[in-house]
């Protein structure tokens, strides 16, 4: 009964292939790692996301090509975590206020937690440090 683990990895490249199909190859590493979600999924080095007044005072903004998703719950208060799904790793697709779809099979996070609103996916978004520095928000490890 369980020996197989959930999404074979011939069926993931499939999925994610499918899906890359119209990105222009956005996601390609979050795809590509055929190993039940090891590969890394948050920036290594800081990232710099523009100014951090594109992200609305209780919504959040998707960050596709850095492959993050940032909200401010509150004024000054911003939390950041990785888009890359959990379920089967595509790049989560939309915010709507203070959540974030995932189109490749309907996964919905919140972004304020990176906890699963709904499945399949069935971990939370790794959260990612995120800071303001002269008014640019900086995801990543600081220096
Ligand atoms: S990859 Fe399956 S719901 Fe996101």
């Amino acid at each position: 009964m369980s020996d197989s683990s959930p999404g074979s990895p011939g069926r993931r490249t499939v999925l994610c292939g499918v899906a890359l199909t119209g990105a222009a190859g956005l996601g390609l590493t979050a795809c590509s790692g055929g190993d039940g979600g090891r590969a890394p999924a948050v920036p290594t080095a800081p990232v710099d996301l523009g100014a951090a007044d594109a992200v609305p005072v209780g919504g959040a903004r998707l960050y596709r090509e850095k492959k993050l998703v940032v909200s401010q719950p509150s004024e000054g208060d911003y939390k950041a975590f990785s888009a890359v799904c959990t379920h089967a790793g595509c790049v989560l697709t939309s915010v709507k206020e203070l959540e974030a779809d995932c189109t490749c099979h309907g996964s919905l996070f919140d972004t304020t937690s990176g906890e699963v609103l709904a499945g399949p996916a069935g971990a939370p978004l790794p959260s990612v440090p995120v800071r303001v520095e002269n008014g640019r928000l900086v995801a990543g490890p600081g220096d």
